[in-house]
């Protein structure tokens, strides 16, 4: 059974992780929401206006209402610059998917991977997941690089699985680490 703590703050080397705040708005706006480089593998489109991001964070603040809710904003030097979240939780089977996004000034620098392994390990140590997994296109190797990074091992490619808003089907694969592997080492960085 799950222990749901909640979205906690999480601190690492260079990043604090934290919940989102409205007044999030223009910095989420400027540094990824509004950028199609950023969302072109996403579920969603980039936003037109900081109102618009403003409203999306108005819902995400009252979801944190729910202790099985996990939506971090990735701080730098107190700067919002990207988010990272466990998009699906199954209570039943005990698993967590992550999914996350960057802006592309932050690119390269090791960060997400950063960010996903203190997440990962707080979704093993503190809430008690088996499983922690990634699924990402496989046009889009650095999000596949980032798990791999992550202790992750890539389990199979669903084909054609992912319509893209620009009306792409794309390959997703997916890539997980359970918890044995976890406490082995392998998820730990
Ligand atoms: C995917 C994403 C989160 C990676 O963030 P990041 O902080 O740049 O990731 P890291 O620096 O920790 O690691 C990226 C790795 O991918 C590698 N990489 C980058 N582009 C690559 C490419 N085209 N092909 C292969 N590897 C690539 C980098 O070299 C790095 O690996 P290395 O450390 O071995 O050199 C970021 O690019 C992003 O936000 N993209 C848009 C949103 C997105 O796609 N989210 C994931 C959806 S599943």
């Amino acid at each position: 059974m799950l222990t749901h703590k909640g979205t906690q703050e999480i601190r690492t080397k260079r990043l604090t992780l934290r919940r989102f705040a409205v007044a999030d708005a223009q910095a989420m706006f400027d540094n990824w929401a509004s950028d199609g480089r950023v969302t072109r593998y996403l579920t969603w489109e980039p936003h037109t206006s900081p109102g618009a991001t403003a409203q999306l964070l108005a819902e995400w603040e009252n979801a944190y209402a729910s202790p099985n809710h996990y939506n971090w904003v990735i701080t730098l030097g107190g700067t919002p610059i990207g988010s990272i979240a466990a998009v699906r939780v199954d209570e039943r089977s005990e698993w967590a998917e992550l999914g996350y996004c960057l802006g592309c000034a932050f690119w390269g620098q090791g960060l997400m991977t950063e960010a996903a392994s203190a997440v990962i390990a707080f979704l093993f140590d503190e809430v008690g997941v088996n499983r922690v997994s990634i699924s990402h296109a496989v046009k889009n190797p650095a999000s596949g690089r980032v798990a791999q990074k992550c202790g992750l091992t890539p389990e199979g490619t669903a084909r054609a699985y992912f319509k893209s808003a620009a009306g792409e089907f794309l390959d997703i694969r997916t890539c997980s680490i359970l918890r044995e592997e976890f406490e082995r080492g392998s998820g730990r960085s």
